[in-house]
C-alpha cells in the first residue's frame, strides 16, 4: 500500500468524461484532432473512459514512471515533462507532504507545494494548452491557477433518494478504487479565464466569483478564541452521515466533551460578547445555501442525501461568528 502511495498510484474510476462541462472543452480543444498526452498514464484507464463516453483524439502519447499496461514510455515525467502536445488529460499522482514525512516516503524537493498533483498540474498547465486533470476536490479552495481554469466539476458518486425511503445509492462506483476521497475534474483552457464554472456533476452551481460574493467578509478578530474548554459557543464542525448537519449550538450541550487544542470537528468557541446561536445558524445556513458547500472541505464519505460531507474551518468560522467586526471582502487564500 505504502508503495503504492508514494508514488500517487490511484486509478481512475468513474467516468467523468460524460459530463457536459466535458464535452464542451473537449469540443472547445479540438479534441478530435490531436494527439492527447496521458503523462502518468498508470493502467491506460483514461482513453477507456474517453471511448465510452463517445469521444475520440487523433492519438494518445502515453508515460508513466512505472508503466502498467503495454505501450507506455517508461520517464519520471515530474522531473523530464513531455514536449510538444497542446492537450493533456490526465489523473496526476497525489500525495500529501505531511503524508509523505510521516510514512517516510520520498517527495521532490523541488517542489514548495503541500501535494505532490499541484507540482504535477503546474508541469502540465506549463507544457500543455489544454489541460484535463482528475484531481482532489479541495483543489478549488486552494487559490491556484485559476487564471486558466475554465471549469471545475465536483465529482460526487449518484445518488437516488425517495421521499418516505431510505435513500438508497444507486452507483457508488468513486473516482480512485482505493479510496473515498473526494475528487474534482478541473478544466484548463490556454488562454485566460473570466471566471470559473462550478459544477457539480452536470448541474451548474455558478460562477467562483459570483458565489464567493456569499462569503462573510474575514475577521481577523483573535478576541475569538477556538478550543476554549469555558467558551460561551458551541460548534459541530463537521457534517454527520445523514445531512447538512454542522451547527452552533449551547457549550452545554457538549457537556464535559473533552475539548483538545488540535481538535477541529467538536469545539467550544470564547466569544467576548453575548452571542445569537439562531442568528448564526440561520447565516451559516444561509452561506451553505447559496455557495452550495463549494468553500467547504469535503472528506471522505457521502451522506445519505447523496452529497458529500463537509468540515466548516475556523477561518469561516470566525468570519460567520464575528458580527460585530467585519473586515474586508474574505479571500480564502
Ligand atoms: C493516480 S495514478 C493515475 C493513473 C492513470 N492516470 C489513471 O487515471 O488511471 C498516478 C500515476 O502517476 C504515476 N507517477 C507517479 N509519479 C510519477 C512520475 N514522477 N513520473 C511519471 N509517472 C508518475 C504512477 O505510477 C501512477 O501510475
Amino acid at each position: 500500500m505504502d508503495e503504492k502511495r508514494a508514488s500517487g498510484r490511484y486509478y481512475t474510476r468513474g467516468n467523468p468524461f460524460q459530463l457536459k462541462p466535458f464535452q464542451t472543452w473537449a469540443e472547445a480543444s479540438h479534441l478530435e484532432q490531436k494527439v492527447a498526452l496521458e503523462p502518468f498514464a498508470g493502467a491506460k484507464d483514461i482513453p477507456q473512459l474517453i471511448n465510452s463516453a463517445n469521444l475520440q483524439c487523433r492519438d494518445w502519447a502515453f508515460f508513466d514512471i512505472k508503466p502498467a499496461a503495454g505501450g507506455i514510455v517508461q520517464r519520471d515525467t515530474l522531473a523530464d515533462f513531455p514536449i510538444g502536445f497542446d492537450v493533456c488529460i490526465t489523473n496526476p499522482p497525489w500525495l500529501a507532504r505531511n503524508s509523505a514525512t510521516r510514512r517516510g516516503l520520498p517527495f521532490p524537493e523541488a517542489t514548495r507545494y503541500d501535494d505532490l498533483y499541484k507540482y504535477a498540474l503546474e508541469q502540465c498547465l506549463t507544457h500543455c494548452g489544454w489541460v484535463a486533470a482528475i484531481i482532489p476536490e479541495a483543489f478549488i479552495r486552494s487559490g491556484l491557477f485559476l487564471e486558466r481554469l475554465s471549469d471545475f466539476v465536483s465529482l460526487v458518486p449518484q445518488t437516488q433518494g425517495a421521499t418516505g425511503q431510505k435513500n438508497k445509492t444507486i452507483d457508488t462506483s468513486y473516482m480512485f478504487e482505493d479510496t473515498e476521497h473526494p475528487v474534482g475534474l478541473a478544466l484548463f483552457a490556454p488562454q485566460t479565464t473570466s471566471d470559473v464554472k462550478i459544477w457539480r456533476n452536470n448541474r451548474f452551481l455558478g460562477g467562483l466569483n459570483e458565489l464567493r460574493r456569499y462569503l462573510p467578509r474575514p475577521s481577523a478578530n483573535r478576541s475569538i478564541v477556538f478550543n476554549d474548554p469555558n467558551g460561551n459557543l458551541g460548534l459541530i464542525a463537521i457534517d454527520n452521515t445523514v445531512s447538512a448537519s454542522i451547527r452552533f449550538c449551547p457549550p452545554a450541550e457538549l457537556g464535559d466533551y473533552p475539548i483538545r487544542v488540535h481538535c477541529r470537528s467538536i469545539t467550544k468557541i470564547g466569544v467576548p460578547w453575548r452571542v445569537d446561536i439562531d442568528l448564526l445558524n440561520a447565516r451559516l445556513a444561509t452561506i451553505r445555501e447559496k455557495t452550495h458547500d463549494v468553500f467547504l472541505t469535503a472528506f471522505k464519505g457521502i451522506r445519505r442525501d447523496g452529497c458529500y460531507r463537509r468540515r466548516l474551518d475556523w477561518a469561516l468560522t470566525r468570519a460567520i461568528v464575528d458580527t460585530k467586526h467585519p473586515q474586508p471582502e474574505m479571500n480564502l487564500e
